[in-house]
């Protein structure tokens, strides 16, 4: 007889929720108690926002307001785009999104790819004006028969999604011994909704918020008041917010703590690289915020950080070393920082192409290097090696009377003073034996493989 009972989603939307709860295990040794990721991007979407977008999609439906062969309109970063789009796909709904130009180019082609139409809008412009994301959204959805405006922010199908399986889940995955709740937060739906349900099974469990600088939401939070100087652009995706969703219940939220783009965003590569988490900016932030809150916590406490979303949305982003090293978010040791590390009168060894090899022979004895540039007018035209010269005076002795120019080699590359180390790595070879740059006085220096070894050991 055949025990094994037949497990078959009946479509994708089957397969939402039910994320696994994963230990940190290296970045929060220094923490006196456990943490525990919510992993969200296992949903089919790779985010959290699968759960909410369906929810709202069948809080619609069970409403009037979303009937069949209708389309959904949203103003969206991506996420709940995916998640509507994945429940309009098997529900069959038309959706079209409003997003922002500040979201990567390529969570706009995701929601392409699975069908939606999408409206990209300016990022920094009121939400009252008829350019932005919010205006352009609300327009369509008059404007369009048999449609319908989820709203995140303001739909409360939002967070009653997170109290029906993501409060839940933590509860049960931990067994009711969750002391901690520390979440990301934009609409609010996530942390209110989560907030509501594990509040109502033990009232002394804190939930922490994380937010950004250049969101309203902290001073909000603090002081009641709406601060719009609290407001500026920020690098962060997902959270922080210019005005307060009405998903947000303050009630069931104990702190609020920003971070800054660049710490977030260091953080969630450190998640990849130690815990082999492959998470979004939220997920970084929000472990950053942790840390900070680190002296809080005591032994016996077991902190659920959740992590929103998958890192393959920010490939060109947090996981790119150019767009990292441009915001100045990756400390990277460049030709510059090298060079810095000489003596101030330390000029440039050089040679002219008119002068003798015995001349180049006695400047490596000299100074004890192996490659010179040949210059001419201030500009290099090739260059003389150790190895080279060795060659060809073993097999012509002579030679040590004739001029540089007879036993020119290539010019060594000329590269940017401020090229990171790593590139130059890649430059050097066993032809190229070094590489120039010059500083702002218009003065050359040189790096060889030997400088490059050295500056990675001291
Ligand atoms: C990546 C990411 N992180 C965090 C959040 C914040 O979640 P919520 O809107 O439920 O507050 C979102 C929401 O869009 C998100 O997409």
């Amino acid at each position: 007889m055949n025990h094994f009972k037949m497990n078959i989603k009946n479509n994708i939307l089957e397969t939402i929720g039910n994320t696994p709860l994963i230990k940190i295990n290296r970045i929060t040794q220094s923490l006196p108690c456990q943490v525990l990721a919510k992993v969200d991007y296992f949903n089919p979407g790779n985010s959290i926002k699968d759960r909410m977008a369906l929810k709202m999609v069948e809080v619609a439906e069970k409403e009037g307001k979303l009937k069949p062969g209708g389309t959904i309109i949203e103003c969206t970063s991506g996420n709940t785009g995916m998640g509507l789009a994945l429940a309009g796909i098997i529900k069959g709904y038309k959706c079209i999104f409003t997003t922002t130009d500040k979201q990567s180019k390529e969570k706009v082609d995701i929601l392409k790819a699975v069908g939606a139409e999408v409206i990209v809008c300016p990022t920094n412009v009121e939400p009252e004006d008829p350019k932005s994301y919010y205006s352009v959204a609300k327009r369509l959805s008059q404007e369009i028969p048999n449609s319908f405006l989820a709203n995140q922010y303001d739909n409360l199908a939002n967070r009653l999604a997170h109290y029906e399986s993501t409060g839940p889940e933590i509860w049960e995955q931990t067994d009711g011994k969750i002391t901690h709740l520390v979440c990301t937060a934009g609409t609010g739906g996530t942390i209110t909704g989560t907030a509501m349900y594990l509040k109502e099974k033990n009232p002394n469990i804190k939930i922490w918020a994380i937010d950004v600088f250049g969101s309203l939401l902290t001073k909000y939070f603090k002081t009641g008041e709406i601060d719009m100087k609290e407001v500026h652009p920020y690098i962060s995706e997902g959270f922080g917010e210019d005005f307060v969703p009405q998903n947000y219940d303050m009630s069931v939220i104990d702190h609020f703590e920003q971070v800054t783009d660049k710490d977030g965003a260091t953080m969630a590569r450190r998640i990849a690289k130690e815990e082999g988490l492959f998470c979004g900016y939220s997920a970084g932030s929000c472990l950053q915020g942790l840390m900070q809150l680190k002296d809080s916590l005591t032994k016996g406490d077991m902190v659920v950080c959740i992590f929103h979303d998958h890192g393959s949305r920010y490939v060109g982003k947090i996981y790119n070393d150019q767009w990292m090293m441009e915001r100045g978010f990756l400390e990277v040791k460049t030709f510059r920082d090298i060079v810095s590390t000489r003596p101030a009168k330390q000029k440039l060894i050089s040679i002219q192409k008119d002068q003798l090899v015995s001349e180049a022979v006695d400047l490596m004895r000299k100074y004890e290097i192996e490659h010179i540039p040949v210059l001419e007018a201030n500009a290099p035209i090739g260059s003389i090696s150790e190895n080279g010269l060795f060659q060809k005076m073993f097999s012509n002795p002579d030679l040590r009377n004739s001029k540089i120019e007879s036993v020119l080699e290539k010019a060594y590359p000329v590269i940017d003073f401020n090229t990171p180390v790593e590139k130059i790595t890649n430059l050097i070879s066993r032809e190229t034996g070094a590489v120039l740059a010059k500083d702002e006085s218009g003065s050359y220096h040189i790096l060889t493989k030997y400088d490059i070894l050295h500056s990675l050991t001291h």
